[in-house]
């Protein structure tokens, strides 16, 4: 698809990968609808790049399903809400909470998935383009799918979660001209990573083969235009994140 073509639907907009992302699709000649729990964030990036926007959570059936009602024409959307939560399964504060694993699978995966099948729905009613296609879906994992950390239980499980159902809804939008990636993200700097100590984060961008630093928004966003553009990436998980291999710890 153009990418003045797109009218899109970007979650986590007011902040990080989606605002990146948000900023980059607008820049291209893209409309671009802005969701986030984030009203300050949205209202500041909305103003900044002239579009609409809606406060919610991403994992509340009603609150969406009324964000996108009215929405005309939505072809494409980006899953970039999320939240990272780090706890031992058992330590010396305890046992996991059971709420935390849980709300973390709800924002991450259903919330994901909640935006992707209110999304889909619509473009199924879109004229295919003149190469058949009706939308765009692509979510966003973590390289934590994969290689997840000692504490990273909940987070891990919910991105393997975006992963595992990649492939299955590919298949079964295909017939509607849809397709669906995600992407699984090394370490970027948003403030989801600059919320932890620098110690924390040089000792991550070390275990990064190359280029030995955090990745940009903007090169989030980029590989967001490119999955957009090039029609034959489909039902595919593709890892951006200069190799990094987490380590256990
Ligand atoms: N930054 C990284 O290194 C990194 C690495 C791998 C994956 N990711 C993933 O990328 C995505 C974007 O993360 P980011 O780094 O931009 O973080 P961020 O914290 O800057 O942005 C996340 C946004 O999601 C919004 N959000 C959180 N819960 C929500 C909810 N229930 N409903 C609606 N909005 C909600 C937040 O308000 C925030 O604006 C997340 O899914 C994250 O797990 C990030």
């Amino acid at each position: 698809m153009k990418i003045e073509d797109i009218n899109a639907v970007v979650t986590g907009a007011s902040s990080g990968l989606g605002e990146g992302t948000a900023r980059l699709l607008k820049e291209k000649g893209a409309n671009v609808f802005l969701i986030d729990l984030n009203e300050e964030g949205l209202k500041k990036v909305s103003s900044d790049i002239n579009a609409e926007y809606f406060v919610g959570d991403v994992s509340s059936s009603e609150l969406m399903t009324n964000a996108v009602k009215n929405l005309e024409n939505i072809n494409c959307l980006v899953n970039c809400a999320g939240i990272a939560a780090g706890a031992k399964v058992v330590s010396s504060r305890g046992v996991h909470d059971l709420n935390l694993f849980e709300k973390v699978l709800n924002v991450n995966l259903i919330g994901s998935f909640n935006m992707l099948r209110l999304c889909a729905e619509k473009m199924q009613s879109n004229a295919p383009n003149e190469d058949g296609e009706r939308g765009i879906i692509i979510n966003t994992s973590s390289v934590a799918a994969f290689d997840g950390q000692i504490g990273q239980a909940a987070y891990s499980a919910s991105k393997g979660g975006i992963v595992g159902m990649t492939l299955p809804i590919a298949r079964e939008l295909a017939n509607h001209g849809i397709r669906v990636n995600t992407i699984a993200p090394g370490l970027f700097g948003t403030p989801m990573l600059s919320g932890m100590s620098e110690e924390v984060q040089q000792s991550l961008i070390a275990t990064t083969l190359f280029p030995k630093r955090l990745g940009t928004s903007k090169e989030y966003a980029l590989l967001v235009e490119s999955i957009i553009t090039n029609l034959m990436l489909n039902g595919e998980t593709i890892r951006l994140d200069g190799s990094v291999r987490l380590a256990p710890r």
